[in-house]
């Protein structure tokens, strides 16, 4: 294990851990490329920064860690240890969760599949917060809170069918996700609501929406509201004691891959105004929930390379890393751009078009580059950093042409790298595959 003194971040334009370079080598040297390296007073300030966006609310505001962005077990625990949310979506995360010393107080539970079986084991290991987007799904909860003789919290997700610029969509006009606010077929909002409101085995808590992540315009936030609002008040028609004690936003906070995005600050004054005049229409005083996983985690994490090979011709040079799409599976889904540097970083003016390749025998092995990209000076043997890659890719990582899962490395808070994930080794990916069983 390598010790060094801990220090501070200083603010640079792509926020992400910043090591020392002679560190990062001798990290390299332990423990081989590629690797992650976590940083966990990353972590916890994001929480604060996220936050703080919301302070302005008038009423309670909770956050909640999306953990389809990273379930990495060190990053589950050091989200645990600030007493957050959760936003749970299956039962494998909520096994990895309650491992980890979870409290189900803390779980809001929202999955796709809503079985009655998952409903079993949610209910069964103390979840009371469940968030359901079908009609057959809620049925469901109910046969398995009434066979338990318990009486979960409802919120229902609703897709409010709004507008929004973000990279991932998730409430466009007859997506999956949710049910419509508009109509009145089994699977619309009004129709789950009544169901909740007479349904003796549930409580109604509220509504939950999630727009899209890294949202790059919160006016979608405003849009949603608002539509959620007019709901809500045609439903005090039919409902007059209709009370809302939850309204949860989802995720979508955006992180800078090196083109600038609005602040938690930004974002969060300008959906705050108008939860707040919506505490004041409705008279209700909701908590707010706000899910991350983007935010929360994207850039505590880097991914250490290291340049195996070169080429150059007619004005381009290829560097190839051992790292590859298999660890980083958005820079070939969403064309993420990663902001990568070479370590150490050199100036040159060789203008030579720079292609930046992974090991992977596929086209789509070449990784967009950022504008924060500082690729220039690489040679063989060098580093190259990927940074903000803590969100979205650890759980993608996948063992195309054999590779193995690299180790992670997280740096505490006193300044100590631990290794918290070992390197799965080749053996261990044959006997996974089935190499040992007897055909
Ligand atoms: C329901 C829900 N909440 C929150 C999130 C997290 O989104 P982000 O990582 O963009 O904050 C997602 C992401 O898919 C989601 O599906």
């Amino acid at each position: 294990m390598v010790e060094v003194a801990y220090h501070y971040f200083p603010k640079i334009e792509v926020s992400s851990p910043i090591v020392d370079q002679q560190v990062l080598y001798d990290l390299a040297k332990e423990y081989g490329t590629p690797f992650f390296l976590i940083d966990e007073y990353i972590l916890r300030s994001k929480l604060r920064e996220l936050k703080d966006g919301f302070k302005d609310f008038f009423n309670t505001v909770k956050i909640a860690f999306s953990m389809k962005a990273n379930f990495n077990p060190s990053v589950i625990k050091t989200f645990i240890s600030e007493n957050t949310l959760f936003d749970v979506t299956s039962l494998g995360e909520l096994f990895f969760y309650l491992k980890c010393g979870g409290s189900t107080e803390n779980v809001i539970y929202t999955s796709v599949t809503e079985t009655k079986e998952e409903f079993y084991e949610v209910l069964e290991n103390g979840v009371r917060l469940i968030v359901i987007s079908s009609f057959n799904g809620l049925l469901n909860l109910i046969d398995v809170a009434s066979e338990k003789g318990v009486i979960p919290s409802v919120m229902i997700r609703v897709n409010p069918e709004v507008g929004v610029k973000a990279e991932v969509r998730a409430c466009y006009r007859h997506g999956k996700f949710g049910v419509p606010l508009n109509g009145s077929t089994v699977d619309s909002a009004s129709n789950l609501l009544r169901k909740i409101i007479n349904s003796k085995n549930l409580t109604f808590e509220g509504f939950h929406f999630h727009l899209g992540s890294q949202i790059e315009n919160p006016v979608c936030f405003v849009n949603a509201l608002e539509k959620l609002e007019a709901f809500i008040i045609k439903m005090r028609k039919e409902f007059p004691d209709l009370h809302v004690k939850t309204i949860d936003i989802g995720g979508g906070t955006p992180v800078s891959y090196g083109s600038p995005v609005p602040s938690p600050s930004e974002i969060g004054s300008i959906i705050t105004k108008r939860l707040n005049l919506m505490v004041q229409n409705l008279g209700d005083k909701f908590t707010l929930i706000v899910e991350s996983g983007r935010f929360l985690s994207a850039e505590a994490c880097i991914l250490v390379s290291k340049i195996i090979n070169l080429k150059v011709y007619e004005g381009h040079k290829f560097i190839f890393v051992d790292a590859g799409y298999h660890l980083l599976l958005d820079a070939a889904l969403l064309r993420q751009e990663y902001p990568q540097e070479v370590i150490p970083y050199v100036e040159n003016n060789d203008n030579l078009k720079i292609n930046l390749a992974g090991r992977l025998c596929d086209t789509y092995d070449i990784f967009p580059l950022s504008p924060a990209s500082k690729l220039s000076g690489a040679e063989l043997g060098k580093l190259i950093v990927f940074r903000n890659v803590g969100a979205y890719s650890i759980v993608f990582n996948m063992p195309f042409h054999c590779q193995t899962k690299p180790p992670i490395i997280m740096r505490k808070m006193n300044g100590e790298f631990v290794l918290v994930r070992k390197g799965e080794t080749i053996e261990e990916l044959f006997e996974e595959e089935g190499g040992n069983l007897d055909p």
